[in-house]
């Protein structure tokens, strides 16, 4: 039996014996006991029951790529390149790059676990299995990285209403684009641009969204951190919806930034700006600054009302703490 079996098995959130685990599976109980500590270390807090044998906490849904496809629109399943569900992968985004040319636009990898998940700033994104969604889009531009700037807190925009489509608000925005809620992190957002700057190029968008968090998670995060299931106090969408609807906002999103560009994005990013009027702490290669956020231009630069004046920051070279 392979780890995702018997996640599948323990998916409904049932108590399971490991003896009928095991005579389902045609393996011995030492052998299930394996695998469940193989997916308890991959951060699945799969419970033990006493002799009643193994559940989950709550129900799960695994990742299916037919289910994801059935869930969106036939016009955006049309324009869509690639839709792959892999159960492990080292980095959803490092695949879509190692693709090169051979992945066709708007192609689109998840998985439901990622051994080497990467979040900004060269920091590791924790990705066990069955709890979250960690998903890349490549998209190409014809106009060269010059048109992309906003693209990163376009994408904000676009998970924003992607939560809004399921029937989630409550999401903010924290600039650059960490999409936040209850004063902790939602999802984190990673675009990575490779091309020319003025020539063809293509970004490979990678979004983690956080459906279910443990306890161990959460502590080892490293930031506060929030998820879906406390958002909506309940059961969460189901995984597949939540990533059909993200693949639909991505698409229309993606197609709308690249008519209209970043301004496009603006009133709906000044909509859910968690800094605007905050006191905040600006540190950066300049060292710090204090002010109070004051929104963001049409670059996507956050802009700080200091004591000497309106000053634009740009992404590449600051953190933003609240004072
Ligand atoms: C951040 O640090 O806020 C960005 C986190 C981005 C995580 C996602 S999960 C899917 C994709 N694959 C990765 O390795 N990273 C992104």
């Amino acid at each position: 039996m392979q780890p995702q079996q018997l996640l599948a098995v323990l998916a409904s959130g049932e108590t399971l014996s490991g003896s009928r685990l095991a005579a389902e599976a045609g393996i011995t109980r030492a052998a299930i006991w394996k695998q469940v500590e193989a997916l308890r270390q991959r951060g699945v807090p799969i419970e033990s029951a006493g002799a009643a044998g193994y559940r989950l906490p709550w129900a799960i849904q695994m990742l299916e790529d037919s289910a994801v496809r059935a869930a969106l629109p036939a016009a955006v399943a049309r324009r869509l390149g690639a839709l792959e569900v892999h159960w492990e992968i080292d980095s959803t985004s490092s695949e879509l790059q190692r693709r090169g040319n051979a992945a066709a636009d708007l192609s689109i990898i998840m998985a439901e676990t990622q051994t080497a998940g990467r979040g900004r700033r060269g920091r590791s994104w924790l990705s066990p299995p069955g709890l979250n969604i960690y998903l890349s889009c490549l998209k190409r531009f014809e106009a060269g990285f010059a048109a992309l700037s906003g693209l990163s807190l376009a994408t904000g925009v676009i998970v924003l209403r992607a939560l809004h489509a399921l029937g989630v608000d409550g999401a903010r925005l924290k600039w650059p684009n960490d999409v936040l809620a209850g004063g902790g992190k939602l999802a984190g957002i990673l675009v990575e641009l490779s091309g020319e700057y003025q020539g063809p190029c293509a970004a490979v968008i990678g979004i983690g969204l956080n459906v279910r968090l443990t306890d161990a998670l959460r502590e080892q995060a490293g930031q506060p951190a929030y998820d879906l299931a406390t958002l909506v106090q309940g059961a969460p969408p189901d995984r597949n919806a939540v990533a059909a609807a993200l693949i639909t906002s991505l698409v229309d999103g993606l197609a709308q930034f690249e008519r209209e560009g970043f301004g496009a994005f603006l009133d709906d990013y000044a909509e859910h700006d968690a800094l605007r009027g905050v006191p905040l702490r600006v540190s950066g290669a300049l060292g710090e600054l204090d002010g109070i956020g004051a929104g963001i231009d049409i670059r996507g630069a956050l802009q700080l009302q200091t004591a000497a004046g309106l000053c634009g920051i740009d992404s590449a070279e600051v953190t933003v703490r609240r004072a």
